[in-house]
């Protein structure tokens, strides 16, 4: 795979965060705007081969179930206090925006074909939802909880599952034996709750041979989360309070691809932290290091922003050139550090590929900022990377809505 198809990959899956600053309250006044479109954009194809049923469907009272989709219920945006009763056949059930507080049994007796729940944007208190109701579905894929008022995972939950949303809520209990089972797991969400050290450690995460994607971000954990599974790519564990990363802690997860620490209490890392072989993102800003460290030849985009570094010592990232296998490195942030001068030119001898060192301002007092000459640094492009970058950023226009998601892992990913 080429370098640019490559990058392109790492656009889709999610995004360039080269520019902006994460807002969420403003991404999910987005989000909002293009509801209606958004649910049709998430219907599996596969639905489309699915008969009509001969006679019309049921459908619950409150609710919307479009002829063209049949095993689709939209019951989302109705101030529904309570869950109507789901027909059989419901494959798809949107409930997200309502009132609802509780997620009672009765209303799921009938629906064992469900695929997929968003019950994202509602009330529910993890006491109001019935023992069991969901650990009965067992075909359910997708579970949407985000943007409630959970203390806790509910339990039990299906092994059909493969992609659980939980963020926004106010988890701080993660009882093990909750996720053990989920073996097909590849998406956890648990960003934004209030989960510590503590609750980690007992959490045999690496039994989710299958996880894929983690978020662990804005909680309160203060040491790198235990026991991740080996099959794991994209860690999110931004706005915490991590001030360490014990030697060694990446080995045991070299699938990784992309690693997002920003916004912790980082002074150093270990030199050779992020010697992976798969790397390809890495965002460190927001920390305190004074030191840079080791480069992977995978490793395109590399964000260090607002650290404490007075030089960036090119050798230590690059002890070696390997003209048969040059690093891919592409872009560099490192704007708001303490730099005095501009990174050595012996990093375009090592990292050939780089177009882009974002220098910005430089914090040089206690509340002084500088400016070094260049702000930006743009590489001369050849003519064909000319065409190639340009093709590049036609693509990257498409997928501007997903570049919002800076901060964020994409979960709808997999
Ligand atoms: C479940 O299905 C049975 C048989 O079709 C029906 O009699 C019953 O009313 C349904 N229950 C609910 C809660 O929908
Ligand atoms: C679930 O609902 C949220 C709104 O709370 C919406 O943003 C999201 O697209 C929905 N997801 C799916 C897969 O339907
Ligand atoms: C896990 O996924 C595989 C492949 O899609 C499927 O065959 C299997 O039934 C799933 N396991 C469970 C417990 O649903
Ligand atoms: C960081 O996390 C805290 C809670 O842990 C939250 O209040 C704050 O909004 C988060 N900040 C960002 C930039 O996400
Ligand atoms: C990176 O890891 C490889 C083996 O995985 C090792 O051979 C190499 O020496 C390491 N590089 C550095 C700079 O430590
Ligand atoms: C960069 O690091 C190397 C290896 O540790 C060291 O020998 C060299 O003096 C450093 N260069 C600067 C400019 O600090």
């Amino acid at each position: 795979m080429g370098i640019l198809s490559q990058l392109l990959t790492i656009t889709l899956l999610f995004g360039v965060p080269v520019f902006c600053q994460y807002d969420y309250e403003d991404d999910y006044d987005n989000e909002m705007d293009n509801e209606y479109p958004s649910i049709f954009h998430h219907i599996p194809s596969i639905e489309y081969a699915i008969p009509y049923p001969s006679t019309p469907a049921q459908c619950a009272k409150e609710c919307f179930c479009p002829p063209t989709f049949p095993l689709t219920m939209y019951c989302d945006n109705r101030k529904l206090q309570t869950i109507p009763r789901i027909p059989s056949h419901v494959q798809q059930l949107y409930l997200q925006n309502n009132d609802i507080e509780a997620v009672p049994v009765e209303s799921f007796v009938n629906a064992t074909a469900l695929k997929e729940i968003n019950l994202s944007h509602n009330k529910i208190k993890s006491h109001m939802i019935d023992t069991g109701v969901f650990g009965k579905l067992s075909n359910l894929v997708q579970l949407h909880l985000e943007h409630n008022l959970l203390e806790e995972i509910p339990s039990p939950l299906p092994r059909s599952l493969e992609r659980l949303l939980l963020g926004f809520n106010q988890i701080s209990r993660l009882p093990s034996k909750d996720l053990e089972g989920l073996v097909n797991m590849t998406m956890l969400d648990l960003c934004n709750n209030h989960l510590e050290d503590s609750q980690l450690k007992q959490t045999h995460f690496s039994k989710m041979k299958n996880l894929m994607q983690i978020n662990l971000c804005s909680n309160r954990l203060q040491s790198m989360p235990p026991d991740l599974p080996f099959s794991l790519m994209h860690l999110s564990l931004e706005n915490n309070s991590i001030s360490l990363i014990p030697d060694n802690y990446f080995q045991k997860l070299p699938k990784l691809t992309a690693i997002r620490m920003t916004h912790n209490n980082l002074h150093e890392v270990p030199y050779n932290a992020f010697n992976l072989s798969n790397l390809v993102e890495l965002n460190l800003g927001h920390n305190k290091l004074k030191q840079v460290f080791y480069i992977p030849r995978t490793l395109q985009h590399l964000y260090i922003e607002d650290n404490d570094m007075e030089v960036i010592n090119v050798t230590l990232m690059c002890p070696t050139i390997d003209p048969l296998n040059l690093n891919h490195l592409t872009y560099l942030r490192v704007e708001h550090n303490k730099l005095t001068t501009p990174i050595s030119t012996y990093a375009f001898f090592c990292f050939p590929h780089i177009r882009s060192i974002y220098y910005g301002e430089q914090k040089i007092g206690a509340n002084q900022q500088t400016q070094l000459r260049t702000p930006v640094f743009q590489r001369y492009l050849t003519p064909e990377e000319y065409e190639e970058a340009e093709d590049h950023e036609e693509q990257d226009h498409d997928h501007n809505q997903r570049e919002r998601d800076d901060d964020y892992f994409d979960p709808y990913v997999y």
